[in-house]
């Protein structure tokens, strides 16, 4: 069968490849694809627009596409599952109601409100004189954010009111367009954070593997956010009872919440969690699609097949496959990024060494890369995810760096401490 997938990042590049790895599957099309994708063995490029959803849809009716997997979230909060559905296509991604709970924050916070779900206290502001007073009311440290999408930069957790203030001004004053029209405030929560993918058919919910990310661009969890810097699964933190209470108090009123509103969802619901101090899970924020570079953790430990856990899903029928099989050990993901992001950073750099990475039991899940006359060169921010497998953390994240050593490129940057939550410290006598 033949698969198409929506996206260009990291994690579209591991998806083709895990769904590449069944007998089923004949070939897969990325929709625009990167240089990882294009060099892929039966995987296909197609250079369309992610939002040309009529292209897209008309490619995949022609071409016998049996299933369209969409990646980002900003398609699916536009629709391109009720165009391609309409269409009379199967669709691995919610439709544009459902992919409401990562495009309006305080459209999340309703639905967990109602479905009493765990997460921090919020308010939500539709002015800005109200917000600041609730701000100098409630003082420091406080969480602020814009309600729509704002590519990962609409956050603000504010250590001084000045901040905070500053964070509102900003929101209000239009620098994220419409999606700050509205602003929710928070409560700041401490803890770990955990990110759990869930497959679900809009009625059953499977979570994968708990996986961490590494928000920060710096060495220490220091600096701004980024799209994530590296991930690691399955982390430890998250007992197998942890799991269970995130299953019964989370994702499962989450999904009886959506329906209750008549959604039928899907797709990936990615729940990004803090783990308090005492132990409990408690919400940060939805997303509507697979984390990455979790995916690029994730999908490497993954023993069953992708392509009939997305086709379940996209048919409801869920509930009729088997239990989902992961190998044993554990997976470290670090991304390799072009020197500035997350600011502005230059592109077009040739990239080497790929192949020799791969030669240490790693796998490079190519990012932001093009291929451009047979040769390999950076197009983005975040440029490569190179994933290892071992048998502990130790051993994953060795062969993670082992392979990055190989890769040369200019303004080439990453951080050298992915997995010091998991690293285990040597003994004095080792
Ligand atoms: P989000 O875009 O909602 O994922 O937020 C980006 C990052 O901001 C999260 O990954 C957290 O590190 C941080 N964050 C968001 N909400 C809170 C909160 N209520 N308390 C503490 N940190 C938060
Ligand atoms: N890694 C965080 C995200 O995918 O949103």
């Amino acid at each position: 069968m033949k698969i198409l997938v929506v996206g260009s990042g990291g994690r579209e590049h591991a998806l083709a490849w895990k769904l590449l790895q069944s007998s089923r599957v004949q070939q897969v099309i990325c929709v625009p694809g990167n240089g990882g994708t294009a060099l892929l063995k039966g995987c296909h490029n197609l250079g369309l627009n992610i939002d040309d959803f009529e292209g897209i849809g008309r490619f995949a009716l022609v071409n016998g596409v049996v299933l369209v997997v969409i990646g980002p979230e900003v398609p699916l909060a536009n629709g391109i599952t009720d165009y391609l559905q309409k269409q009379g296509l199967k669709v691995f991604g919610p439709t544009r109601m459902g992919a409401q709970i990562e495009a309006s924050k305080s459209w999340a916070k309703a639905l967990m409100q109602e479905a009493k779900i765990p997460t921090a206290r919020s308010l939500v502001f539709n002015q800005e004189t109200a917000a600041q007073a609730y701000v100098k009311e409630q003082g420091v440290p406080i969480v602020i954010k814009v309600d729509g999408l704002a590519a990962g930069k609409g956050v603000t957790v504010a250590s001084t009111i000045e901040e905070a203030q500053a964070a509102i001004a900003a929101a209000f004053g239009g620098q994220f367009g419409a999606a700050g029209n509205l602003v929710v405030i928070e409560e700041c929560l401490t803890g770990q954070e955990v990110s759990i993918l869930a497959l679900t058919d809009g009625i059953t919910i499977r979570p994968l593997l708990a996986a961490q990310d590494h928000k920060r661009i710096g060495d220490g969890d220091t600096g701004p956010n980024t799209g994530g810097m590296g991930a690691y699964a399955p982390a430890p933190i998250v007992t197998p009872e942890l799991m269970q209470q995130i299953q019964t108090e989370i994702l499962e009123p989450t999904i009886a919440h959506l329906q209750k509103r008549g959604i039928d969802y899907r797709g990936v619901l990615y729940a990004g969690l803090m783990i308090t101090p005492d132990g409990s899970p408690r919400v940060i924020e939805f997303n509507c699609r697979f984390g990455d570079p979790e995916t690029q953790a994730l999908l490497p430990l993954l023993d069953s097949p992708l392509d009939e856990l997305l086709l379940a899903c996209a048919q409801q029928r869920l509930a009729e496959i088997p239990p989902i099989e992961w190998k044993s050990g554990v997976a470290t993901c670090v991304v390799v990024a072009a020197d500035g992001y997350p600011g502005s950073y230059s592109k077009g750099n040739f990239i080497t060494g790929i192949a020799a990475a791969e030669e240490k039991e790693a796998v490079v899940f190519h990012a932001g890369t093009q291929l451009k006359q047979n040769n390999l060169i950076t197009d983005g921010g975040r440029v490569l995810g190179v994933t290892a497998i071992g048998e502990s953390f130790n051993q994953a994240i060795a062969n993670a760096y082992a392979a990055v050593d190989c890769i040369q490129f200019e303004g080439m940057y990453y951080r050298r401490d992915i997995g010091h939550r998991v690293k285990t410290i040597p003994s004095a006598s080792s």
